[in-house]
């Protein structure tokens, strides 16, 4: 199991890379025209429709929230366009220098950014509403991840709420199938030599990915968990060419899901939105947030 520093350095290194090439003029194009981009990504991108499921673009309103791992920050420009107060975290300095040009760009009030460990960054004790991450925990080692997640109970208020989107993988079958189809920037795991080479840059770690994990890792900080799995008919899009078609079919899947069975889209998933609530307070672990 790779060790936290480890992991740490590979996920900036890798992040710092990706995102050099970020274009803060885009995501303030994006932003300029939220309404469309909104509509468009929360009906059709897997991400976007899971991580604000339930409504919860309309409870952000005065709302203070913390994001980890918030990447290119067009989340956290969009939850602060929906009247949030967001800090966001990430490790890599790329975050950093992207948010501050889009926002003071867009004038954002109410975002700030900070970049670095989250477990070394001090916050006030039950200061937020919510704790988010997208696309972030499976970053983790299961150590960091403990680690990151019971602060976050800390740092909740006692309503508050920590939601994290994340892939979800119930099926090994479904999963041994997933690695031999190639996607974009990822070749099949059937190509050995090309497949290993693309490993080695992987800033993944090896880990529990399954709703059971997380469900148990929230029953450690929490009195309540829910799983929303995502993506169980969508996930078939990968067998389709690029185009409007792929993309119809991933629309009518996100709404044709709702009629299978829980226990069928849970094995089925691709994805999935984790919501805990009803974070445990100890007064040991409240005492310092740091
Ligand atoms: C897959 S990206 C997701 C980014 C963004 N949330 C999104 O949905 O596009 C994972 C992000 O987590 C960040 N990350 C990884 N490990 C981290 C850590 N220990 N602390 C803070 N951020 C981390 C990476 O730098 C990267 O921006």
């Amino acid at each position: 199991m790779q060790d936290t520093k480890l992991n740490i350095s590979t996920n900036r290194e890798h992040y710092d890379h990706n995102y050099a090439q970020v274009n803060a003029e885009a995501l303030v194009a994006q932003i300029r025209d939220l309404k469309r981009f909104f509509d468009d990504a929360t009906k059709t991108s897997t991400s976007w429709h899971g991580f604000y499921h339930g409504g919860f673009a309309e409870r952000l309103g005065r709302k203070r929230v913390l994001e980890l791992g918030c990447g290119d920050g067009l989340n956290a420009l969009i939850m602060a366009s929906f009247g949030a107060e967001v800090v966001a975290v990430d490790i890599s300095h790329e975050s950093g220098r992207i948010l501050r040009e889009a926002s003071c760009e867009l004038q954002i009030e109410g975002l700030c950014v900070i970049v670095g460990d989250f477990a070394t960054i001090p916050f006030e004790p039950h200061s937020f509403d919510f704790v988010v991450g997208k696309a972030f925990l499976h970053h983790l080692t299961h150590d960091l991840e403990d680690n990151y997640v019971a602060k976050a109970a800390c740092l909740l208020k006692p309503c508050g709420e920590a939601r994290f989107f994340e892939p979800a993988v119930n099926s090994r079958l479904l999963d041994a199938l997933r690695w031999m189809i190639p996607v974009p920037g990822r070749p099949s795991i059937l190509m050995k030599r090309r497949f290993r080479k693309w490993k080695e840059l992987d800033p993944h770690p090896e880990r529990d990915n399954s709703s059971d994990h997380f469900r148990r890792l929230g029953t450690k900080y929490f009195d309540s968990v829910d799983i929303v799995p995502v993506g169980s008919l969508e996930r078939l899009c990968r067998l389709m060419p690029q185009g409007s078609f792929n993309r119809g079919f991933r629309r009518w899947a996100h709404r044709a899901e709702l009629w299978l069975p829980m226990y069928l889209r849970m094995k089925a998933a691709r994805s999935q939105l984790i919501v805990f609530r009803r974070p445990r307070h100890s007064a040991e672990s409240s005492a310092s947030v740091h």
